[in-house]
């Protein structure tokens, strides 16, 4: 396993709709680790495989409830709205606020290729549209009420 680097806006990876994968296959497997890897090494709730510049429909997402590992997701179901603060590892320093969807389900292949169906609220819910949102090109800046700038002291 390895922890790879981190993409930042800009970089154009960020901006292309990811390929859905064909099969899950050895390398998608090792793409999962790596991300997974690089997710806790950075101290994130979620990371999408463009942010480590693989155009590829996968994420990981861990709130702190435990890994979720998704192939291809999508979202199926969604239910009311919920704005909150929201932060990227491709956006360091930034914070704003984005309107969610409150509850969703999702769906998406495990890494045996297992397909797995979600139902989701909170953080997680609000975590599963942000990664989904990269797959798709987007960032949450774009999608912000207001940004702000983390001021260190
Ligand atoms: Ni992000």
């Amino acid at each position: 396993m390895s922890v790879l680097d981190i993409r930042r806006a800009g970089d154009p990876v960020l901006k292309t709709k990811a390929q859905p994968v064909a099969k899950v296959t050895k390398p998608v497997r090792q793409l999962l680790d790596n991300m997974v890897q690089t997710m806790r090494e950075a101290d994130g709730v979620g990371l999408a495989a463009p942010q480590v510049g693989v155009s590829l429909r996968v994420i990981v997402v861990d709130v702190g409830d435990g890994l979720i590992e998704l192939i291809n997701p999508e979202l199926i179901e969604t239910e009311g709205c919920e704005t909150s603060t929201e932060g990227c590892l491709s956006v360091p320093g930034y914070y704003g606020e984005v309107e969610r969807f409150a509850q969703v389900t999702v769906t998406g292949l495990d890494r045996k290729g297992n397909l797995q169906k979600i139902a989701c609220d909170g953080l997680l819910a609000r975590a599963m549209q942000h990664e989904i949102d990269h797959l798709e090109g987007v960032l949450f800046i774009e999608r912000a009420q207001s940004l702000h700038k983390e001021i260190k002291e």
